[in-house]
């Protein structure tokens, strides 16, 4: 008998541990706010650098993408960046981030990833 309180509980951690594996987090991301720079931060900046320019290593071996690029700021979009983020890309290396962000919060993150391009328009 008392071992299978034991047993529940293991499967109960093995079922977490798979969710946020999923989720390619480990915790709510932000705690839930709907704040663009702190979701970033926290969720997307380990692969695409805190300003949105990734390190040349992340670049060269994962194809990580500039979000300050010209390239990018010339055709980048609200729509862009939020299908982007739920979607995850199309190699599958960037995650689908829908269930780890709600909607707020992916509007938010997306909307902050275009004032990192504005930004970087302006720096000569
Ligand atoms: C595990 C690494 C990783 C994480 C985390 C990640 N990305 Fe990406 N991202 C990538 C890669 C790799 C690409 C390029 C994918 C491709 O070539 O299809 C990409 C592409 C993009 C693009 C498309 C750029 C273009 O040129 O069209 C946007 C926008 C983007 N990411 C935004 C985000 C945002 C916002 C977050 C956080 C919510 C995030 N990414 C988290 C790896 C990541």
């Amino acid at each position: 008998m008392p071992s299978r309180p034991l047993a529940a509980l293991r499967t109960l951690g093995v079922a977490i541990v798979l969710v946020t594996a999923a989720a390619g987090c480990d915790h709510t991301v932000a705690g839930g706010r709907a704040d663009g720079a702190a979701v970033f931060a926290e969720a997307c900046a380990r692969c695409h650098g805190p300003g949105g320019k990734p390190e040349e290593s992340m670049r060269a071996q994962l194809g990580v993408r500039d979000l300050t690029a010209a390239e990018f700021r010339a055709r980048a979009s609200i729509d862009l960046v939020r299908n982007q983020v739920r979607q995850g890309s199309a190699n599958k290396i960037m995650p689908a981030f829908v269930g780890a962000l709600n909607d707020a919060q992916i509007d938010a993150v997306a909307a902050y990833v275009l004032t990192l391009s504005d930004a970087a328009a302006t720096t000569p």
